[in-house]
């Protein structure tokens, strides 16, 4: 996860980001903003207690960065109506788009919606604006997240931030 500049984010707000996909019980998965209704739900969401080193305990953590100053956009993950993930995005200096705070609850994980989240995302975001680069960023032993990644079409730049790959959106 990279820090990204400060950007006004009313340019971009949008209530559902809806690309028509679905998990693989059939529910639909749309990213919404972080509302009065379903704060609680997107704060409570938890990985599994090994892959704690690699995201925080609980996505309550991302809600804060991302309420203390503009430079991420939280959304909650939904499964039809259940919130069951977090996801959020910010512009960087060079105006590229990045995807951060990529977490499904442990119980919601193998159904195919962390593909379809990152999937609508990564679409949107490709879409503003004139087509600016879209990126990310993960621990090269996060085996699951770099198959995920890889396999939607994000390709590792060489960069590094801090320890992780940066990777970039090379097709849809
Ligand atoms: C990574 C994560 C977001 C994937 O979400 P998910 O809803 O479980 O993923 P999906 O069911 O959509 O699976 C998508 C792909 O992820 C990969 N994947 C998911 N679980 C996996 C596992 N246990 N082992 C290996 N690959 C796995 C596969 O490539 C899978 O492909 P498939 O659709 O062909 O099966 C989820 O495991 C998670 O929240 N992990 C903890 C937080 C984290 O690591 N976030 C990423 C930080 S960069």
């Amino acid at each position: 996860m990279k820090p990204v500049a400060d950007r006004p984010r009313a340019a971009y707000a949008r209530p559902v980001i809806d690309s028509g996909l679905c998990d693989r019980a059939g529910r639909h998965v749309t990213l919404r903003a972080v509302d009065d209704a379903n704060w609680r739900a997107v704060a409570d969401i938890a990985p599994r207690d090994d892959q704690r080193d690699r995201v925080p305990a609980l996505a309550a953590r991302y809600l804060v960065l991302t309420m203390r100053s503009d430079v991420w956009t939280s959304l909650a993950v939904c499964a039809d109506e259940a919130v069951v993930g977090h996801i959020m995005w910010g512009v960087d200096d060079d105006a590229s788009r990045w995807i951060g705070g990529m977490v499904i609850d442990a119980a919601e994980q193998d159904r195919g919606v962390g593909r379809a989240a990152v999937r609508s995302l990564a679409d949107w975001l490709a879409i503003q604006d004139g087509g600016h680069p879209v990126r990310l960023s993960y621990h090269p032993d996060n085996a699951p997240a770099a198959r995920l990644y890889t396999s939607l079409g994000f390709a590792p730049t060489g960069a590094m931030e801090d320890d992780e790959l940066v990777a970039e959106l090379t097709h849809g």
